[in-house]
């Protein structure tokens, strides 16, 4: 197949990990005989400084171009420390989302065996844990009418949703589920909300388009609950903006370090694929960041966006058997780990490589 792909590394250690994901795609190119093709575009504190604008058009324009986008971070310290600045790195991702309407977040929490002990919560519990968050990215309460009354006391959000923007990422998360364990839960809190109510209607009657699913509906307080007490009876849960941020945060706690969490942001055209880390200031430029949160994100890449399944997951297989042969970087290193299987970031790198040119 071929694939045009466009590498926005951004700031920090974006540029580092994401160099890894890009090596990672050139091995899967190769080894399956597809043919990818790429191109680079700026953003974030990088495109400022060449260019004053943290999203130039001509990163648009290339986006919307490309059957994918392997994202890496934004943010630089300059920023951090400086509230008032009215140009900043982060309007540049917001800005290509909206750009290219990404309105699915998919976050997976898929615990690897070897880093169970990285969790605070129980192995038994965790252990086989493997959930795919959709998140609802451009509705809800974020979006409503918003305001204060008069008196300047009183203050409303407006939580809305319209059956389109939930009939799509309800559709996405049952295909999701198809090529799954075929089970969909939906988080809402339809005993109370209006809204809610809409989307567990919408979601009632998209269901029988898809009869090997099995669905369910939670109410999100008990979805919070359920998601710490048994990770390992969710496979693919939808939810919206609000439930959806609160949700995936708990959620991140199952799958123990940062540097290896992947998400993917979808919408009708292409996907854009990032590490849910930032720039990480602190570890820039010492080449030990952890890249294995942008080799998953090319592992989502490769399956959502691309329909590789196969390929996809073999890149999963590839950090599963690295972690199994003791290899950490410091981030997910403890106490028992030898001096000589921390690994820097290319190493880990090339340890992926090796195992996916095998
Ligand atoms: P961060 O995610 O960059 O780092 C948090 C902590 O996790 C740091 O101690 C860092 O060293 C560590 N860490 C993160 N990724 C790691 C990896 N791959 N391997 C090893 N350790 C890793 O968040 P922080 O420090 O709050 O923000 C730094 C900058 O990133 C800020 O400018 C912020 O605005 C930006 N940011 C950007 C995001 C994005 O591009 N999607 C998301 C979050 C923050
Ligand atoms: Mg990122």
């Amino acid at each position: 197949m071929k694939k045009h792909i466009v590498v926005i590394a951004g700031d920090g250690i974006g540029q580092e990990v994401t160099a890894v994901g890009k090596q990672v795609l050139d091995a899967i190119a190769k080894k399956y005989d597809h043919e990818f093709t790429y191109d680079t575009a700026l953003i974030g504190h990088e495109a400022i400084e060449a260019t004053g604008n943290p999203i130039p058009d001509e990163t648009i324009t290339k986006s919307k171009a490309s059957d994918a986008i392997l994202f890496g971070a934004v943010g630089h310290p300059k920023y951090d420390n400086d509230p008032s600045a009215k140009v900043r790195p982060e309007q540049g991702l917001l800005g290509i989302r909206k750009a290219l309407g990404l309105y699915a977040n998919l976050r997976p929490i898929k615990l690897f065996d070897e880093l169970l002990s990285a969790s605070s919560i129980k192995p038994e519990i965790l252990k086989g844990a493997d959930i795919l968050f959709f998140r609802e990215l451009t509705g809800d309460v974020y979006f409503g009418e918003r305001g204060r009354k008069d008196d300047g006391d009183t203050a409303f959000d407006t939580m809305i949703y319209s059956r389109y923007e939930v009939e799509r990422i309800v559709i996405k998360a049952f295909d999701a589920a198809m090529t799954r364990r075929r089970k969909l839960c939906s988080v809402d809190k339809a005993n109370v909300l209006e809204s809610s109510r809409l989307w567990r209607e919408v979601v009632q009657e998209i269901a029988p388009r898809y009869p090997e699913v099995e669905v369910e509906h939670q109410f999100v307080d008990a979805a919070a609950m359920l998601l710490i007490k048994d990770p390992k009876r969710f496979d693919v849960v939808v939810t919206g903006n609000l439930f959806g941020d609160i949700l995936t945060d708990e959620a991140s706690q199952i799958a123990g370090s940062m540097g290896m969490l992947a998400s993917a942001s979808v919408g009708d055209t292409t996907g854009l694929y990032e590490p849910i880390h930032g720039s990480a200031h602190d570890i820039t430029g010492k080449g030990v960041a952890n890249p294995l949160a942008s080799v998953l994100s090319v592992a989502l890449m490769l399956d959502i966006s691309f329909g590789m399944k196969e390929e996809a997951n073999a890149v999963v297989d590839a950090v599963d058997s690295v972690l199994k042969a003791g290899f950490r970087t410091r981030d997910i290193a403890d106490a028992t780990t030898a001096s000589d299987k921390i690994l820097g970031t290319q190493a880990m790198g090339e340890q992926i490589l090796q195992r996916l040119t095998a």
